[in-house]
Order: structure tokens, then C-alpha cells, then sequence
């Protein structure tokens, strides 16, 4: 069954959805208030790198069943459901800035006003529980003179896609989740999923807000805790990856997200977490495992960088090569990047820097824009005292001692895990041993394993 689907807001979220309802036999149109970014949607070209978009936005505006305007009163006239995917971003504080939810949903009321029919909201951006009561129902009602159960249905759809996988995710989710202002609202938003194969969860508005968070903030914990076995595990010359596995193989822990290494990054986990951090300080609670899950994942940027000093003997004036920006691979967004905070600590510790990242390079340059940018691993390790890995890329499993012998002092540190050890002699992990050219006694002394 098709149905007529505007999407407001163009982000990864909004055009990946967009795109992938498209693709799964709806008509849908997108709108943005950024006219460059609508010309160039229109032209089948993605404005993001995401895998899979490009071929799938070609084929659905080819298709005629997707197109994108500035215009969001014809977005509403030419639907029947519309969701809002605009930004969410952070106060100082942490808590979220709800300006752009707020506009839109009097925008959207507005256009609703003179519509004809029952036309369901759904909220798909982000929000902290309570929002969609709060900050969007009411200035629907208002602007439109229609009353939220009678004209107008309301939803909240949160989104799971991970950026760089957002259409595989999409079309293969592991859950839906509906909170529905009412049955009727529901039932609508759960008919534009009836040709995929996941469970649904149909819940009330703000248990569904919750649910993004909650799962959000497990995410981020368990890399978190990751990180913190994996420190204790450096000390005792374990490698935390063999001990994870063991742990995943629990089917109630799950081998996902136990990934030990520089931390977590990107537009979700840090703002996501701060948000419901702040929002329970704002109700009077004051949260315990969040605040440090916030705490290991900051700290371990200064462990990559107190390690590298360490073996470097100091990094005043030491040339410093960092491998990889992004705050993960397949990606060209460095969004609270590990290697954000890096570079700073880098260059206030006398460092000069020489960074390369296959995508990602324009957008750090914003962030750093005086240090110098490589257009190869290899550029950026000529004569470097050390080198940081900073983003697992694919193609530095690739590096060899061949690449790494342009250095002018091999001291390599795997802030993810990444390297070949079979084709790098002399590395090591933030949260492993890695593989040190040294025999097997002086390897066993080494200080740099900590004692066992
Ligand atoms: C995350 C969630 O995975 C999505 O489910 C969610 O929809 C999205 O946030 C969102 O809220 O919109 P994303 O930020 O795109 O997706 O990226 P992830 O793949 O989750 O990675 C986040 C960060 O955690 C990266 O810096 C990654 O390197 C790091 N990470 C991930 C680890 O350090 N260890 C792991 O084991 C996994």
C-alpha cells in the first residue's frame, strides 16, 4: 500500500529515510529551507556521503517517486503523513536547543490549517521525553485551528540508523517503535511499515522518545565499560578484543559495541547522552553511570596522547602523524571526533601535526586549519617521531612496515584496532599490547605492558 509522505528536514536521517520510503513504494517529497542542498537532491546527487544513497536516489527520482523543495506548504499539500527530521542540537549546558522542533511544528500547523483530511505528524527527530507533548502539539493546534485526535494524528518514530549504514539499517531494522498519541495515529504510521520484516513496539509519545535515548545511552555504555576493562587489560599486557569476545558470546550481552579504542564520537552519542544527562538534572535526579560514561569516553583521547608522549619522550617539536579524522569509518563527519580533541592536546604539548583521512579531511580543516593535511598515510608519516591511529579505515589494515619505515621513529599507537600485526613489526593498543619487535624477554619486561 503506498502512501504520500513528506519528510521535513534533509540531514542523514531525513534523506535517508526519505529515500529509502521511496524505494519501498511510497511517494515522498523532502524539504529543506537550504536551497543548494534541494537543487542538488533534485540533481540525484547526495549532499552527504553515505553508502548506498547515491545509487538509491538516483533510482527513485528516476523513478518519479521522490522529489525534494523549499517549500514546505506543497510538502504538506501533497501528503498525507509527514515526518519532521530537523536538528536537535545542544544548549552550553547540554540540554537541547529546541528552536528549529518548535518553528517547524508552527510551520507545519500553519500549512495544515487550509488542509483538507486527516494528515498524520510524526516526530523522527531526536527529542528528550516530553518534547512532542510539550514543545510540538501544542503549536500544531494552535497554528492550524485543528485538534490533535480529531484532524491531525501524532507520532513518534525514533530512528536507529547508524551514520555510514543509515539505508541498510532502514530497510533492515531490528525493531520499529511507534509512540502514538492515539490508536488511530498509530495504525496509520504502522501501514507505511507493513512491507518490512520487523517487530513493531507500539507505545505512548514519550515512552518512545525514551526508548531512543535509553538505547542510546546502553550503546555508549557498553563501549565505555569496554574501554575501562580494556585500560585495566593494557596494564596486565591483556588484549582487551580477546576478553570481549569471550564477554560477547553471552547471548545477553551481545558481541556488538564492545569495541575497546579511542571511544565514541559523532552527532549522537555525546549530545544524546548530555540531553538525557541534563534532563535529569533538570527533574532533580542526578545520574551516576552516564555522567561516567561521559568521563571514560573523554579520557581516553588523553590516554591515547599521555601514551604517545610517553614513548616519544616528550613531544615538544616532535612531528605527529594522525591516521584517520572521522569519527568512524565510511564517514566524512568528524562530529566530536576523538581526533578533534587529539590534535588540540597534540599541538598545546609542542606537537606538529601531519593528518590524513580518505574523506574526511575538508571538514577537520574547519576544526584544525593549521596543521597540515596529507594526501596519503605514507605523506603522513615521512620523518614523524609517532603515529596515532585514529579511525578504523579500511585501508590502513593495508599498511605495512614498507609505509611505516618513512618514519623517522617507528613509535605507531592503534587507537583503534586496525593494523595487520602479520605486516606491522612494531605497534601497540591503547587497550592491547599490539605487536612489538622485541624478543620474547625483553618483550615480557617491557614497562610499556605494565606488569603481570
Ligand atoms: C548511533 C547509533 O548506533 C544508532 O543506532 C543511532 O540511530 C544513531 O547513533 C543516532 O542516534 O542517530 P552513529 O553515531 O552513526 O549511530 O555511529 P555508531 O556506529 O553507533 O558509532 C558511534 C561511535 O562509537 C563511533 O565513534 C564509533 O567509532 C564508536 N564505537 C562504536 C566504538 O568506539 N566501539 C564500538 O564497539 C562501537
Amino acid at each position: 500500500m503506498s502512501m504520500n509522505i513528506s519528510i521535513i528536514g534533509t540531514g542523514y536521517v531525513g534523506l535517508c529515510t526519505g529515500v529509502g520510503f521511496a524505494k519501498m513504494g511510497n511517494n515522498v517529497i523532502c524539504m529543506d529551507v537550504d536551497e543548494k542542498k534541494i537543487k542538488q537532491i533534485n540533481k540525484a546527487e547526495p549532499p552527504i556521503y553515505e553508502k548506498q544513497l547515491k545509487k538509491y536516489l538516483e533510482n527513485v527520482t528516476a523513478k518519479g517517486v521522490f522529489r525534494a523543495t523549499t517549500d514546505l506548504t506543497r510538502a504538506i499539500t501533497n501528503s498525507d503523513l509527514t515526518m519532521i527530521c530537523v536538528g536537535t542540537p545542544s544548549n552550553q549546558d547540554g540540554s537541547m536547543d529546541l528552536r528549529y522542533i518548535e518553528q517547524v511544528s508552527k510551520d507545519i500547523g500553519t500549512a495544515l490549517k487550509n488542509k483538507e483530511g486527516y494528515h498524520v505528524i510524526v516526530v523522527k527527530s531526536t527529542v528528550v521525553p516530553g518534547t512532542t507533548e510539550i514543545n510540538v502539539i501544542p503549536h500544531l493546534e494552535e497554528k492550524s485551528g485543528k485538534g490533535v485526535g480529531d484532524d491531525i494524528g501524532v507520532c513518534v518514530n525514533p530512528e536507529f540508523l547508524r551514520e555510514g549504514n543509515a539505508l541498510e539499517d532502514f530497510l533492515n531494522p531490528d525493531r520499529i517503535v511507534i509512540g502514538q498519541y492515539d490508536k488511530r495515529s498509530g495504525d496509520v504510521l504502522e501501514k507505511i511499515y507493513f512491507n518490512f520484516n520487523a517487530p513493531v513496539l507500539r507505545t505512548n509519545l514519550k515512552t518512545a522518545e525514551m526508548i531512543k535515548y535509553a538505547a542510546n545511552a546502553m550503546l555508549a555504555t557498553k563501549i565505555s565499560l569496554s574501554n575501562e576493562i580494556g585500560n585495566i587489560c593494557k596494564r596486565l599486557g591483556i588484549d582487551v578484543y580477546n576478553v570481549m569476545k569471550g564477554v560477547g558470546m553471552d547471548s545477553r550481552i551481545s558481541p556488538k559495541f564492545l569495541r575497546a579504542g579511542a571511544g565514541f564520537g559523532g552527532s549522537c552519542f555525546p549530545k544524546d547522552i548530555a540531553a538525557i544527562v541534563a534532563k535529569g538534572k533538570a527533574l532533580g535526579y542526578d545520574t551516576q553511570i552516564l555522567n561516567t560514561v561521559l568521563n571514560v569516553n573523554k579520557k581516553q583521547r588523553r590516554i591515547l596522547v599521555d601514551m604517545l608522549e610517553n614513548r616519544t619522550d616528550g613531544l615538544q617539536n616532535k612531528k605527529i602523524a594522525a591516521l584517520g579524522l572521522a569519527f568512524k569509518p565510511d564517514s566524512d563527519d568528524v562530529r566530536e571526533a576523538p581526533a578533534i580533541d587529539v590534535i588540540s592536546m597534540l599541538k598545546e604539548r609542542g606537537a606538529k601535526v601531519s593528518a590524513y583521512d580518505p574523506q574526511a579531511m575538508d571538514n577537520m580543516r574547519k576544526m584544525h586549519g593549521d596543521i597540515e593535511y596529507c594526501s596519503n598515510s605514507r605523506e603522513c608519516l615521512k620523518d614523524a617521531d609517532g603515529c596515532l591511529i585514529l579511525t578504523n579505515w579500511k585501508e590502513f589494515k593495508n599498511l605495512s612496515d614498507k609505509d611505516f619505515d618513512v618514519m623517522k621513529n617507528k613509535v605507531i599507537i592503534e587507537g583503534r584496532k586496525v593494523l595487520n600485526p602479520s605486516s606491522v613489526k612494531n605497534f601497540e593498543g591503547i587497550c592491547w599490547p599490539g605487536r612489538l619487535a622485541q624478543s620474547k624477554t625483553e618483550y615480557h619486561k617491557d614497562p610499556r605492558r605494565g606488569v603481570d
